[in-house]
């Protein structure tokens, strides 16, 4: 254990609190040499329980490219739905991509 380096696997937040409408907004980045083993789901699931159960939120929502098919996978398998498609809206690469708002629900979270 001594000689194991500590080193930061990613980073995980609600934002844009708004207690008066019970709704957050979700954000999570892993560092490369650290994705594909399980450490964004797990980090999903307790952000998303302090947000529903410490936090006392109605809602939890995100935006993400439509390019994303990493986060869109992970979103969806965390149990949130797509609520809306703003067409062509991100530029990037010499092409436009749609971008998703996706959200869940206190009364859809089951952990
Ligand atoms: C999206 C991101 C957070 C996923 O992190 P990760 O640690 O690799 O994800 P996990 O290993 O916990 O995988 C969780 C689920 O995500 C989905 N997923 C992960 N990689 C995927 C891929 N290449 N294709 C499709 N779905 C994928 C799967 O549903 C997966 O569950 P499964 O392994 O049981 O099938 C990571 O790729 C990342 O940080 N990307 C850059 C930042 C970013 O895009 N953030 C989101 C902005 S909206």
């Amino acid at each position: 254990m001594e000689n194991e380096e500590l080193h930061t696997v990613g980073w995980i937040f609600l934002q844009n609190i708004e207690y008066e409408h019970g709704r957050a907004s979700i954000g999570i980045l892993i560092a490369p040499e650290s994705r594909g083993k399980g450490y964004a789901g797990a980090a999903m699931r307790k952000m998303i329980d302090i947000g529903f159960k410490q936090l006392r939120l109605n809602k939890i929502y995100l935006t993400t490219r439509g390019i994303n098919e990493q986060a869109i996978g992970l979103y969806q398998k965390t149990g949130f739905v797509i609520e809306g498609q703003l067409r062509n809206h991100a530029y990037s690469d010499g092409r436009y991509y749609d971008t998703y708002i996706m959200g869940i629900l206190a009364s859809e979270w089951k952990d």
